[in-house]
């Protein structure tokens, strides 16, 4: 029996119970039409669509977005991440020849002063960004295109160190908004490169500890809300910085976490109060395999109920990609964190150092997995990470 009874719900309809009620009123029926028929223990075959996804991310690699897409111009490099990162997730296989050459020609045209300035988002004078520096270097390992990196990253830590703030956070650009989503990118960009970060790093920890909020999970900035976006970054960039026991309070932060997963849907919110959205599998999964891999643990959250939501409920089958939710259109940054998150779901990590490399995935159903395991710290399959690692060592 419970010692405290459960809240009695009051019926009074304000906006966030009303925005609720619209999307169970689209979830239900889907669920209600899969499941006639289906007898208890029996277990639902959830199908992803692969080719269908497939065939849509290669039509945005071979042709322009349409007109009204201008408003992405200063979001190239995440674009490009997107579709390619997304493709090597699905299909386990590499990027093509022709993929990887349009990669490195595009990313080298935005590179601003040889790193000293970063990389920028688009063209027509745009100033380096962190996180288009961060979506691009993560293209770069993806298009296996070593030297670039290896030609500007010196550059780069003079270009970082700009953007250091007293506190220990980072900036997104001079004068940029400072959060843990640029702190965290920062800390993937220096990490990767492998520069000399004592200096650099000074205060981060620190500075990313003081963003959890009393609710458990991270907000952007100290104080603010607490929300599956920041947290990832907050709790990836603890493993960047080299895990330690005092960096946050746990067991708020996996209540929080655990307070994410919808009963009806399955899939996650971002934020207390707030509704499903797909990308969040990967935000708020990753957020969870991170803490499987600190506690040993192999599922802290329904796994089967998130492959249930996506399949079901964000699939546009037919014409490929994936949505936010029932009702949404499919697009390229809902596809890439749905698909990531499959990952999430498909396997549990195991962390041996309590650092950003030594990550192990296991499959829960040997074999039948949709996806390649996926880096819970920077967000593209390991074997990834491991090679340009490897490439890095042997320098
Ligand atoms: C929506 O807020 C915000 C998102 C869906 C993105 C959150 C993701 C991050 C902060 C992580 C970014 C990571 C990097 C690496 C830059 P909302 O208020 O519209 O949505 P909500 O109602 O679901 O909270
Ligand atoms: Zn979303």
């Amino acid at each position: 029996m419970l010692a405290t009874p459960p809240i009695a719900e009051d019926d009074y309809l304000c906006e966030t119970t009303a925005s609720q009620k619209q999307v169970e009123s689209t979830i239900k029926p889907i669920y209600e039409g899969l499941f006639q028929g289906i007898h208890p223990g029996e277990v639902y075959d959830q199908e992803i669509a692969t080719d269908s996804h497939l065939k849509f991310l290669e039509y945005f690699m071979d042709n322009a977005l349409p007109e009204p897409f201008y408003r992405l111009d200063a979001s190239q490099q995440w674009l490009i991440y997107w579709i390619s990162n997304a493709h090597v997730v699905l299909s386990g296989n590499d990027l093509s020849e022709d993929m990887k050459k349009k990669i490195s020609q595009k990313v080298n045209a935005l590179i601003v002063e040889e790193g000293k300035g970063g990389i920028a988002g688009g063209p027509n004078g745009q100033i380096g960004h962190v996180a288009s520096t961060y979506a691009a270097v993560l293209s770069l390992i993806l298009a296996e295109d070593y030297g670039t990196l290896d030609r500007i990253k010196d550059n780069m830590l003079q270009w970082l160190f700009t953007l250091k703030n007293k506190d220990g956070s980072f900036a997104m650009h001079p004068g940029g908004e400072c959060d843990t989503r640029s702190t965290y990118c920062v800390l993937v960009i220096s990490s990767l490169l492998d520069l000399p970060t004592q200096e650099l790093w000074r205060g981060c920890r620190e500075w990313v500890s003081s963003c959890q909020t009393f609710e458990g999970g991270f907000a952007g900035v100290p104080g603010t809300e607490a929300h599956g976006g920041y947290t990832f970054c907050a709790l990836a960039s603890f493993f960047l910085l080299g895990r330690r026991d005092c960096d946050f309070d746990r067991s708020s932060l996996l209540r929080w976490l655990a307070d994410r997963q919808l009963s009806l849907e399955g899939g996650f919110s971002g934020r207390t109060n707030k509704l499903v959205d797909v990308c969040y599998s990967f935000w708020v999964g990753a957020s969870f395999a991170l803490m499987e891999a600190d506690t040993s643990e192999s599922a802290l959250f329904n796994k089967q109920a998130l492959i249930s939501y996506i399949a079901n409920c964000s699939q546009e089958a037919d014409g490929g990609g994936l949505r936010d939710k029932p009702g949404k259109s499919p697009d390229l940054y809902h596809t890439n964190y749905a698909l990531c998150g499959i990952s999430m779901a498909e396997h549990s990590y195991r962390n041996i150092n309590g650092d950003a490399y030594t990550f192990e995935a296991h499959e829960l159903h040997e074999g039948s997995s949709y996806t390649l395991p996926v880096s819970p710290v920077f967000g593209i399959p390991l074997r990834y990470v491991e090679k340009y690692r490897a490439h890095i060592e042997k320098k």
